[in-house]
């Protein structure tokens, strides 16, 4: 059994521990978001964070979320209150067939929670390995510029301690 914290709700989990991250979140959990894309650790679609890295969930077995805090897109907002991630990405409209988009948000999300003041080539350097086959980057950037502007005014409007939460 393994034992690991998903948006914040502590999970028991029964699987064999070379299971993927992915199965457990999609089959035991019931949490859609991440995606089977190449299931080899090649697209990125089935990134998620694992204590606030971008982790790619296909590879990633159980056993080694032993205690850990799991973060995925059900983790950024809800449908009523849209996390500042998820509005950027509406805002710019940034989704095609919409595939990719729950990694490449996670992705994001990990990078912007460390540095919301983050360049556009840092953006681009650290997107590199999630791919989008509707060929939306530029929009997915855009969205990505969108949430690092918001965060940081967030972060400087927030009390002290409070930024990039
Ligand atoms: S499904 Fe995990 S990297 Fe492609
Ligand atoms: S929007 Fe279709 S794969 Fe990216």
């Amino acid at each position: 059994m393994v034992s690991l914290t998903v948006n914040g709700t502590l999970h028991d989990i029964e699987a064999d521990p070379d299971t993927p991250l992915l199965y457990v979140l999609r089959d035991d959990l019931g949490l859609h978001g991440a995606k089977y894309g190449c299931g080899l650790g090649q697209c990125g679609a089935c990134t998620v964070m694992v204590e606030g890295e971008a982790v790619l969930s296909c590879v990633t077995p159980v056993l080694l979320l032993e205690g850990k805090a799991v973060t995925t897109v059900e983790g950024l907002g809800t449908i009523e209150a849209p996390g500042p991630m998820q509005e950027a990405f509406i805002a710019e409209q940034a989704a095609q067939c919409g595939y990719c988009i729950p990694g490449m948000m996670m992705r994001a999300q990990a990078l912007l929670q460390r540095d919301p003041g983050v360049s556009d080539e840092a953006i681009r350097a650290h997107m590199e390995p999630n791919l989008c086959r509707c060929g939306t980057h530029m929009r997915i950037l855009a969205a990505i510029r969108r949430a690092a502007d918001s965060m940081a005014t967030a972060g400087a409007e927030a009390p002290s301690g409070r930024a990039g939460s």
